[in-house]
Order: C-alpha cells, then structure tokens, then sequence
C-alpha cells in the first residue's frame, strides 16, 4: 500500500479517536463534572466531537473509494496526481478546522461550526475528487457495478449538499429564519443521504470480494436498491423539516420512502450472509463481523426510526434524546462498523492477523458491541422520560423536566467510556496494521 493511502487512513483513524474522546468530554461537561466542565464547556465540546465523527466518516469513506477504485481498476500504474492533491487539501482543510476550534473561533452553523472561509478548502479539495474520479473511473470503465455508481453519487450530491449547507451565507437566507432553518435542515439530512451512498456502495464492495461473486454488484435487488437510496436522497429530507410550515406533499412523500433503503440494505447483507460458505467466512472473518455488526444496527435502527415516524410517537419523541440515539444509532452501528470492515479489508487485517491481534480483536469488538447497546438504549429511555414528561406538563420548569433524566444520562455517560475502550482497542489495531503492511501495492 502507498504513503498516501496510508496517511489518509491514519489520518481517519486519528478523527475517530479525536470523536470517541471529545464524546466523552462532551457528556462529562454536560453533566457539569466540575474537572472538565471549567475548561471545556459543553457547547465547545460538542462541535470537536460532531465535526471529528464527520470527518471520520467521509474521510474513511473516501479513501476505501480511491484505493478499491485503483485496485479493481488499473487505469494507472502510479497513484493519480489527483488524488494526492485531495489528500493534501482535505487534511490541511481539517487540521486548520481543530486548530481553529482550539484557538476558541467558532462561526459557521450547526455540525460545521468553524469559520466558513475554511470551507474553500474543503470545497477545492472535493471537486478534485468529483472530477478525478469522473475522469479516472467513471468514464473509462464499462460495466460499472452498483457500487461505482453508488461511489460516484455519494460524491456528486455531497457536493451539492455541501454547497446547500453555505446558503446561510447569503442574506436573502440569513434574514429570514424560516428560510435558513429550512435550508440547514434539508441540506444535512440530505448529506447524510450523500455518505450514506458512498458507505452502502462500500458494503457492497467487500460484500462482492469477500463471496467473489461479481453478480451482487449487478444483481436487480442492488440497482434497486441504488434507486430507493437516490430517490430517498433527494426526498428524505423531509423528515427533517417536520417541524417548519412547508407544503404538506412534502412531509408525505418523505415520510412514505424513508424507511424503503434500509430495508433493501438489509437484505443484501443477508442474501450475501445466505450464500457465504465457511471457507471464505473464515477467511475474511474480522470484516465480515463487522458487515454482521452493521446489518444488526441497520435492523435496530429501523425499528427506532419506523416507530418514530409514527405522528402519535413522534409528538413525544421530538427534541428529545431519541433524535440523538437515532443520529449516534446509525453514525455508529452502521457507519462507522461499515468503515471498520472496510479499514480491515484494505489493511488485509485478516491475511496477517496473528493470535494476539485475534484475541484484542474479539475483546475491541465485543466491549464495543455490547457498550453500544447500553448507550442506545439509555438514550432511548432517557428520551422517553423526557418526552412523557414534557407532553403530560407542559408548563414544568426545565430543572424538574430534567430531573429524571440524569440517571439514564449518567448510564449514557459509563457505557460510553466503555464505547471508547472497545473502538478505540479496534482503531489501534488497525494503526498496528498500518505500520506492518508492506508497500505491497
Ligand atoms: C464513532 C463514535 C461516535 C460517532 C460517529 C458519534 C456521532 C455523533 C453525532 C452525529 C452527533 C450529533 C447528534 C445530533 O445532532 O442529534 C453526536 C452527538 C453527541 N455525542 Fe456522539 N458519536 C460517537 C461517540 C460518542 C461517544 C463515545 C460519546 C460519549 C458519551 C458521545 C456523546 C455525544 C454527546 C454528548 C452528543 C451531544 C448530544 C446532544 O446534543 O444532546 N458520542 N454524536
């Protein structure tokens, strides 16, 4: 594997780790332990933690799309210009993020809340990216499989979004606060839709090497699949503007497809699960128990969402801690589980595993299986006593809303400083594995 792939994936290792902890600095602030809530407040915290998680996703998901469009595809013998020229942007673009965050200059809006001028970087960097990859992959190749598609559109619409999201900036949005909440919404759940194309399209990259059978990528489930995401992608944002007076079709039809993805999502992983034979099972075992991991989250996380969708359900759900259990939920469960399968295929983590990096793997994965569980769901319950709450009296004093809620906060807090233990022992093994590769490709 060559430098740059290497670098982006240290680089992407490190964001996590930058996430897990400043996860942790978050709810230790906001439960006002007094150590860490004089110096970090909780609305500095937040930002570090959210924009780290962000750039994990994208940043890992990125750099799975350049290596596996590189291997499946030898359009060149060296690594293109262009994509070093990404790397380098991209990063210099988040390191002066978190140097700007820890110099205390915040600015920009929710998720992306450093100075706007620093998105010219980011923005530089992606349209070298759209068109690197445009030129290189999509069109030189014939025949493309779902998931070069998949690639190719998660890339495109995050750039749409991205731009979407900057709209803020001009006045004729920013004086109106209907306008600019509108368009913020929309463009971040949008670009969720825009990751989540780059991510799927990776699932089903290492589910087709993984089973060697090419026809999961061509398959009719999969370009149907590829269709509903798109189509949600346009729509579901929807959903994210319930609360905003808009049109009333607008709120039905996202609120008719939203759901329609994850159950196609979920049942390629088990087509693929159904045709996997042992051999090859155990050949690729630690990613492939983290493609189950993810299919696990993706079934969780649907029922959350199906039953939050529910009008009656939602009344009481909104603006509670339900909302960030769904965020962390699939951020977490099926995201980042994704992206580790992905990190530990490209690593070849499984080919070059001895029975030490084994046995720290099972411990990694089962401490952050299990501490994910308690999380999600604490933050379930605490969202539900909140919400019961809220609707049954209206008129209560914050303090007393809050009052029930701590312990279930307090539960959130413990299991994710385990949460931390478990994906942190799994980020270091593959920075382990990154340092043994040879400069094999
Ligand atoms: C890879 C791991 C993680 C990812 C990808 C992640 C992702 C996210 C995201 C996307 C949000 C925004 C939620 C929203 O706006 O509704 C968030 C918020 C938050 N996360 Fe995480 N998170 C991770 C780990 C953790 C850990 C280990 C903790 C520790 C307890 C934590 C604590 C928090 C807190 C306190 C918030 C703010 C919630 C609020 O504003 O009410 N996160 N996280």
């Amino acid at each position: 594997m060559r430098s740059p792939y290497k670098i982006i994936i240290i680089a992407s290792l490190i964001l996590l780790s930058f996430s897990l902890v400043f996860g942790v600095l978050s709810i230790l602030s906001f439960l006002n332990i007094p150590v860490v809530a004089k110096w970090l407040p909780f609305q500095q915290a937040r930002p570090v933690h959210v924009s780290s998680a962000l750039f994990w996703i994208i940043t890992a998901a990125v750099v799975g799309i350049m290596y596996y469009s590189e291997g499946n595809f030898p359009l060149s013998k060296k690594i293109a210009n262009w994509k070093i020229a990404f790397a380098i942007i991209w990063l210099m673009g988040i390191v002066a993020i978190f140097i700007s965050y820890f110099m205390g200059y915040f600015g920009g809006r929710e998720y992306w809340e450093f100075p706007p001028q620093l998105n010219l970087l980011l923005l530089v960097a992606w349209l070298i990216l759209l068109a690197g990859f445009y030129m290189d992959v999509i069109q030189k190749l014939k025949d493309k499989p779902v998931y070069i598609w998949m690639w190719f559109t998660g890339i495109l619409f995050f750039f749409f979004t991205f731009s979407e999201q900057q709209l803020w900036q001009i006045p004729w949005f920013r004086n109106s606060f209907l306008k600019e909440m509108t368009v913020q919404w929309k463009s971040n759940g949008s670009m969720v839709g825009a990751w989540n194309q780059m991510v799927y399209g990776t699932a089903i990259y290492l589910m087709v090497k993984i089973s060697g059978d090419e026809s999961i990528g061509h398959s009719k489930k999969a370009y149907f699949s590829y269709f509903l995401g798109l189509t949600n992608l346009i729509f579901n944002w929807g959903h994210h503007i319930y609360n905003i007076p808009t049109a009333t079709w607008i709120r039905d039809i996202a609120y008719g497809i939203t759901m329609t993805e994850w159950i196609l999502v979920l049942s390629i992983i088990q087509g693929f699960r159904n045709k996997l034979n042992e051999r090859e099972r155990l050949r690729h075992l630690l990613t492939y128990k983290l493609l189950i991991a993810a299919e696990f989250w993706v079934f969780l996380n649907l029922l959350l969402a199906l039953l939050m969708s529910i009008p009656a359900i939602n009344i009481y759900t909104h603006g509670t801690h339900i909302t960030v259990a769904h965020a962390m939920g699939t951020t977490i469960g099926i995201n980042s589980m994704i992206l580790l399968a992905s990190l530990t295929y490209m690593l070849q983590v499984d080919k070059r595993k001895s029975n030490r990096v084994d046995r720290y793997f099972r411990i990694g994965y089962w401490v952050t299986q299990s501490s994910l569980m308690v999380f999600w769901l604490s933050l379930i319950v605490a969202g539900i006593l909140k919400g019961v709450k809220a609707v049954s009296s209206p008129t209560i004093a914050f303090a007393d809303l809050m009052a029930p809620v701590y312990p279930m906060l307090r539960i959130f807090m413990y299991s994710g400083i385990f949460l931390l233990i478990g994906m942190t022992i799994l980020a270091v093994l593959l920075l382990y594995s990154v340092q043994r590769m040879a400069n094999s490709k």
